[in-house]
């Protein structure tokens, strides 16, 4: 029964998601309404993590895209779930939607990954750029999350020049602004890192707020199966311009 994937599936996605099957899912990756602001598409929407919980497998992992106010509520319903937190990424942006003229300039917004299991049995593939600086590290103790890149000695490594370096938890990725269907349009390029960390190739990934589908379609480039949830039936004509946009390619690039 594979019918649910590869689609977006319209309406509420706490009743929606309740006919996907049980621990089925590698990973959900998703940007619900913060709730932040009166704007209609910004609702606040209760009670979603239940399901979610019910539909990934048991050692799985979830991204929750939030500003800190609506993240700091995520933490408690993350753990009455069974899910711990694991880490944050932070997406700088090239400019802000500062509603505030007496604070400081807000351009990054946070994702954070929360996961449940045994960390060993939860899907992980670290991310590495490719700009090392050549040089010869030595430490007393070998820090696990280097096992990847680390040969022979346990406590040394030797980096070359534009070779392999873990990925750093800022990522800058120029938002859309000019081009977003959406209001809150994220673009591939911050998706795809955290799709390739928590979902292993031909692996399922969810996202219970699709909007104008950013996670359906990075999933797609990278080889991955996925099921969306969208409320607002605006967002069809949202997904279909999306699918179609030029920009697409650059993102995805
Ligand atoms: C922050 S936006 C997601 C934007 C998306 N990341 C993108 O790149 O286009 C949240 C979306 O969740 C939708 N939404 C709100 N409540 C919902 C619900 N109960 N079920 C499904 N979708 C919902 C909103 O209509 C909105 O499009």
């Amino acid at each position: 029964m594979s019918d649910w994937l590869n689609r977006c599936h319209w309406g509420d996605c706490r009743e929606l998601m309740a006919a996907w099957p049980d621990a089925s899912v590698d990973a959900c990756v998703t940007d619900p309404p913060y709730g932040d602001t009166s704007l209609e598409w910004d609702r606040r929407c209760d009670g979603w993590m239940a399901q979610v919980a019910r539909v990934l497998k048991p050692a799985a992992s979830v991204w929750v895209f939030g500003s800190m106010r609506y993240l700091a509520t995520v933490f408690a319903e993350m753990e009455a779930h069974g899910f711990r937190y694991s880490q944050d990424v932070v997406w700088e942006k090239q400019n802000g939607t500062g509603f505030h003229a007496d604070r400081f300039r807000r351009v990054h917004e946070h994702a954070v990954m929360f996961y449940r299991g045994a960390w060993a049995d939860v899907y992980h593939r670290p991310q590495f750029t490719h700009d090392a600086v050549g040089k010869t590290v030595r430490r007393k103790t070998k820090p696990t999350h280097t096992r990847a890149i680390a040969s022979g000695e346990a406590s040394t490594y030797v980096s070359e020049d534009g070779g392999p370096k873990l990925a750093t938890s800022v990522i800058f990725v120029p938002n859309e602004h000019g081009n977003a269907v959406h209001p809150t349009q994220k673009p591939l390029g911050i998706l795809a890192p955290l799709l390739r960390y928590s979902v292993p190739p031909g692996g399922v990934v969810i996202d219970p707020f699709a909007g104008s589908i950013s996670t359906g379609i990075a999933a797609e480039m990278l080889g991955m199966q996925w099921a969306a949830c969208e409320l607002n039936p605006d967002c069809r004509r949202m997904q279909a311009e999306r699918q179609r946009q030029p920009s697409l390619l650059r993102e995805a690039a």
